[in-house]
């Protein structure tokens, strides 16, 4: 151009080249590698179990979670917990700074090394964070940030995009760790944009079941390690509580004796996991039956309910089925096929199991898969001794109306050499 465009001086523009040679240099691998092995140990067993190890310096982590569940206690408790070795920053959009100190007096967190700042402004956070530069920082939440250079208030998909990206990019240049507090809708749904879990590199949900105050933390997304563990916590009057041992914890005794209810030793990362299946079978009152699943995926328990139908001679098509897994906990074990079967049709019988446990993956033909994690299953159910055990692998057991016979459950008719009708 050669002169200023505003106020016309000639030879007033530096030309300077945008590509700054460094900032596109390719960094060795090997490099890379020693500071990803640099991850910082939120000091919390359960919750450095699901993050892969801990913190990674420069990654944004995303918790999601219903109001009241419980974020903010835990993230207070995991950023005092982090204070112990490196400086931590709480951001509270939500609270008061007094509000916090409360909290954490009750929770009774010694934490020398933890910074609270109560500010909702993007601006003054990011600025917060580059003056104070620390290890951790939290964000509660994210719903509650916003941009004087955006228009819309805090909570809008704008809002929360822009402090999202921002925040991402203030913790990728300082090597920071980000934790980014989320709201969930009612529906399980992060509030704000579905690009916010893109933006983020792990994405974490924290749930749980109100009744026996257990509280889950599994992964939903994790650039740095698997999304197949779960931290186990419960809510108690003193904070959050890690369980190291769930045992029976996610196992309701009261409801045990009832026709329905199958034990599954689940396994979620290593560690097994001993959860009760409950299912319902009902008359239905309308033409389209009802099929209501919580706690495992829907399209397996279909397919279950269309194997037993097919395989088993049950006649379920013209009933309601509720499925649900105590603790609300989110199986993702498909050897929880099996226990499905099981549980639905002992409610349909009417015909309890007596407190067994179940396991086993059921193929379309009805066949039950030899499982991979038998030994440790087994191991699981005998150390807190349950002793009636239907699973795959079990000499005579291979089909899911063995699986049946094995409970009690004698099937109405034959259905293994039944001719098919044409047209089926
Ligand atoms: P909170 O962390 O504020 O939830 P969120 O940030 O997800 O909205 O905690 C919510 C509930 O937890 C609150 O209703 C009270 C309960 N609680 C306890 O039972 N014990 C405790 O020590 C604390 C701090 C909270
Ligand atoms: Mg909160």
């Amino acid at each position: 151009m050669g002169f200023c465009p505003q106020c016309r001086t000639e030879g007033s523009v530096r030309e300077v080249s945008a590509a700054t040679p460094g900032a596109v240099a390719p960094v060795p691998l090997h490099e890379a590698l020693t500071s990803e092995a640099r991850r910082i140990p939120v000091g919390l067993a359960e919750f450095d179990r699901v993050l892969g190890g801990g913190l990674v310096p420069g990654s944004v982590v995303l918790v999601g979670g219903e109001p009241g569940v419980g974020k903010s206690t835990l993230l207070l408790q995991a950023a005092a917990s982090v204070s112990a070795r490196a400086d931590a920053l709480v951001v509270t959009a939500e609270e008061s700074v007094p509000q916090v100190a409360l909290r954490a007096r009750r929770l009774g967190l010694r934490a020398e090394r933890l910074f609270v700042l109560a500010e909702t402004g993007l601006e003054a956070i990011v600025a917060a964070i580059e003056d104070q530069r620390p290890a951790v920082v939290v964000i509660d939440s994210i719903q509650t940030v916003s941009a004087m250079a955006i228009a819309g208030g805090a909570g809008g998909p704008a809002q929360v995009r822009e402090a999202a990206e921002r925040l991402v990019a203030v913790s990728r240049r300082l090597g920071i760790a980000t934790i980014l507090v989320g709201h969930v809708t009612k529906d399980g749904l992060l509030a704000g944009p579905k690009q916010l879990e893109h933006v983020v590199d792990v994405v974490l949900s924290f749930d749980g079941d109100a009744e026996l105050g257990i509280r889950l933390l599994r992964g939903l997304k994790n650039r740095y390690g698997s999304t197949h563990q779960i931290g186990l916590f419960e809510m108690t009057g003193g904070g959050l509580v890690e369980v190291a041992d769930p045992g029976g914890l996610l196992v309701d005794e009261k409801t045990l004796p009832a026709p329905g209810t199958v034990l599954f030793p689940a396994v979620h990362g290593r560690r097994p996991l001993l959860v009760e299946i409950q299912a319902l079978v009902a008359r239905s009152t309308t033409p389209q039956p009802r099929r209501s699943v919580k706690g495992v995926e829907a399209a397996r328990v279909h397919q279950v309910l269309a194997v037993l139908e097919r395989h088993a001679g049950l006649e379920l098509h013209h009933r309601d089925v509720y499925v649900s897994v105590v603790g609300g906990i989110q199986l993702r074990d498909p050897a929880a096929d099996l226990p499905v079967a099981l549980a639905v049709a002992s409610s349909l019988a009417g015909h309890p199991l007596g407190g067994a446990a179940a396991w086993g993956e059921v193929d379309l033909t009805g066949r039950v898969r030899s499982d991979p994690h038998a030994e440790r299953r087994l191991l699981e159910v005998r150390r807190l001794g349950v002793n009636a055990t239907i699973h795959a692998g079990d000499g005579n057991l291979d089909g899911i109306r063995d699986g049946l016979v094995a409970a009690g459950l004698e099937p109405r008719h034959e259905s293994r050499n039944r001719p098919v009708p044409a047209g089926v």
